[in-house]
């Protein structure tokens, strides 16, 4: 019998089977996370610099994953989030400068234990909202007591400006109880300091050129 095939009828939530259902995508995100560490680390022995301003991790619990499945209309089961739902691990990492973000994208994905899904880069194309941040959809294996199984990541990688606007907007957009939807008028406002905030971000990266010379 296949591994998952014992996890067909299992519901999500508390119990054995959805524990090491989770568990290996946990152990994907600490492993994703070590290797981001060991970067900014080196970065830091080697140029007193690192261009990783901070790292940002998160577990989908088993409600939030059963939520998905639903949005999604799929079946809630664990074989059907393993098919399904590639952001269950989710690292997000936080550079100062644009050329960061491109920099880490491509030291962590010229790792040979890192396999590279997708990339959506929202910063080269923006969401209508201006929503920009780069997306890399990983798959990277971890090794068990028993056997070694490989684990979907998502990996999002922008800079503290994208950062500062995406967070409000998400505050905006869940935290003002109004079911995820903001006004005409504010969603307008939002883009504008969308744009004003990718401005900064191209000058401040100009001027960190220019001292770096
Ligand atoms: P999900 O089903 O939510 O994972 O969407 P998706 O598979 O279409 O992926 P997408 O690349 O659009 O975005 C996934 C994640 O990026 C979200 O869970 C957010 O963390 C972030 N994100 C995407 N769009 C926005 C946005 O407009 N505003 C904010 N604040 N975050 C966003
Ligand atoms: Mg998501």
């Amino acid at each position: 019998m296949k591994w998952t095939d014992q996890e067909a009828s299992l519901p999500l939530g508390k119990h054995d089977g959805f524990e090491k259902f989770h568990h290996e995508y946990e152990a994907a995100m600490r492993k994703v996370n070590a290797k981001v560490e060991i970067l900014a680390s080196d970065f830091e022995v080697r140029n007193d610099y690192s261009p990783i301003h901070h790292i940002e991790k998160r577990l989908k619990t088993a409600e939030s994953i059963q939520e998905k499945l639903e949005r999604l209309e799929c079946e809630v089961s664990i074989p059907s989030a393993r098919e399904n739902i590639k952001d269950i691990a989710g690292l997000r990492i936080i550079c100062n400068f644009i050329e960061d973000v491109y920099q880490v994208a491509d030291m962590l994905t010229a790792q040979d234990d890192i396999e590279l899904v997708t990339c959506k880069d929202y910063i080269k194309n923006p969401k209508d909202n201006g929503y920009r941040s780069l997306h890399l959809g990983l798959r990277v294996p971890v090794f068990l007591i028993d056997r070694k199984v490989t684990v979907p990541v998502e990996l999002q990688i922008r800079t503290v400006a994208m950062d500062f606007w995406a967070s409000l907007e998400h505050q905006l957009r869940y935290k003002q109880n109004n079911e995820g939807r903001i006004s005409a008028k504010t969603n307008i406002e939002l883009k504008a300091c969308a744009e004003v905030s990718a401005k900064l971000d191209v000058q401040m990266q100009k001027i960190f050129d220019e001292v770096k010379k």
